[in-house]
């Protein structure tokens, strides 16, 4: 179902992304990420994932509940498939590699491209004075994560398309200001049926971890009464389906339900509304939480499992990042001097 992967540059095919471990991880995450990484693997590309605490504490973590999260994070991507034989998991502080690039890229990227970014606006909100250095800066970060290891494809939801935009602004003008080709200019892999998962309560409005409202999201920790109850209190229209997409034009909410339930079974959403065409909420809705659970349960069973021997997923991340880190060290080394750094030390 989803396009083969081409890289139109000298750089060998290499598959990076991230998700921030700031809360549970929702439906959104599943279908518009984690779902993808798995597929990405299965593909036999080259995949790295990682699980971005430096970019979760840009706004206020407990620590306490920041470590169970990351590891909750990591045991959802097991959960999902991800195979650490396969694919690198690892969180993000444990590669230094990626700060330090983070650093060089503050340098690179300019205020007002900063400035500009929608996600930026959205967090600091009307009060930006007292929001963090860090939440400003955090897409240079972000490209740093990605360059750091020459990604030339990051698979992400919509939401995430333009900071991928800078990420390659950022490649351009560090490979122009140095006369080198060095960076790729990585592109997005934005594709599947459910890039933009919507809040359950708001057809306008992104499902999100942060959303104060637990019933405008589905988590990946949900049991099956609570998915359940979730979708059948969801935000609708009384009309039935309709028997094709257009009918779906003004009807968010309704299309979001479609979207979901594409994503979720495999289908794409013209199939879905062609097999329900008609058919009243009170009838689809059901169907709808039965595939969810039918998809989601096993996925937070062997999360459960998983999170009884919080060693062994330490012991699977800190492995990644030494993986990871055997591939950054050597890039790093090399914008360093580019940059003009004198690297004399030894030991
Ligand atoms: P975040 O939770 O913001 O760290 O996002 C991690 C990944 O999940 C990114 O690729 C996002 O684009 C994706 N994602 C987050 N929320 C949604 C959503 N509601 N629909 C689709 N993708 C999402
Ligand atoms: N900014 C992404 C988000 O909020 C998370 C992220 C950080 C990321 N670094 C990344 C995603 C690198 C892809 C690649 O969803």
């Amino acid at each position: 179902m989803t396009a083969p992967v081409q890289t139109p540059q000298p750089f060998p095919t290499r598959i990076f992304s991230g998700i921030q471990p700031s809360g549970g991880l929702t439906l959104g995450n599943y279908l518009g990420a984690l779902k993808r990484f798995v597929e990405k693997q299965d593909e036999g590309i080259e995949t790295i994932y990682c699980l971005v605490d430096m970019h979760a504490i840009t706004v206020w973590q407990d620590p306490v509940k920041l470590r169970q999260q990351t590891r909750e994070a990591a045991a959802a991507f097991l959960a999902a498939g991800i195979d650490p034989a396969r694919s690198i998991l690892f969180n993000q502080s444990q590669v230094t590699a990626h700060v330090e690039l983070g650093w060089i890229f503050n340098c690179v990227a300019r205020m007002g491209w900063m400035g500009r970014m929608t996600q930026w606006k959205d967090k600091a909100g009307k009060n930006a004075e007292a929001a963090s250095l860090g939440l400003f800066a955090y897409p240079a970060l972000m490209a740093a994560d990605i360059l750091a290891y020459k990604a030339t494809h990051v698979p992400v939801g919509e939401d995430q398309k333009q900071h991928l935009e800078l990420t390659r602004d950022i490649a351009i003008k560090f490979n122009n200001d140095y006369g080198v080709t060095f960076f790729p200019l990585t592109e997005p892999v934005i594709e599947g049926a459910a890039t933009r998962v919507m809040s359950l309560r708001d057809g306008s409005k992104k499902m999100s971890k942060s959303d104060p409202s637990d019933q405008s999201r589905i988590n990946l920790t949900d049991d099956a009464d609570t998915i359940a109850a979730k979708i059948r209190k969801a935000r609708t229209d009384p009309d039935p389906l309709p028997d094709s997409l257009a009918g779906l034009k003004d009807r968010p909410e309704a299309r979001n339900l479609v979207n979901i339930y594409a994503a979720l079974a495999g289908h794409t959403p013209e199939q879905v509304v062609a097999d329900f065409a008609g058919a009243q909420f009170g009838t689809f809705k059901p169907a709808l939480a039965d595939l969810a659970v039918a998809k989601l349960a096993p996925i937070t069973a062997e999360m459960n499992r998983l999170m009884q021997d919080p060693a062994e997923i330490d012991r699977i991340l800190g492995e990644g990042a030494a993986r990871a880190e055997a591939i950054a060290r050597p890039i790093l080394d090399q914008v360093y001097d580019i940059v003009g750094m004198i690297r004399s030390r030894r030991g």
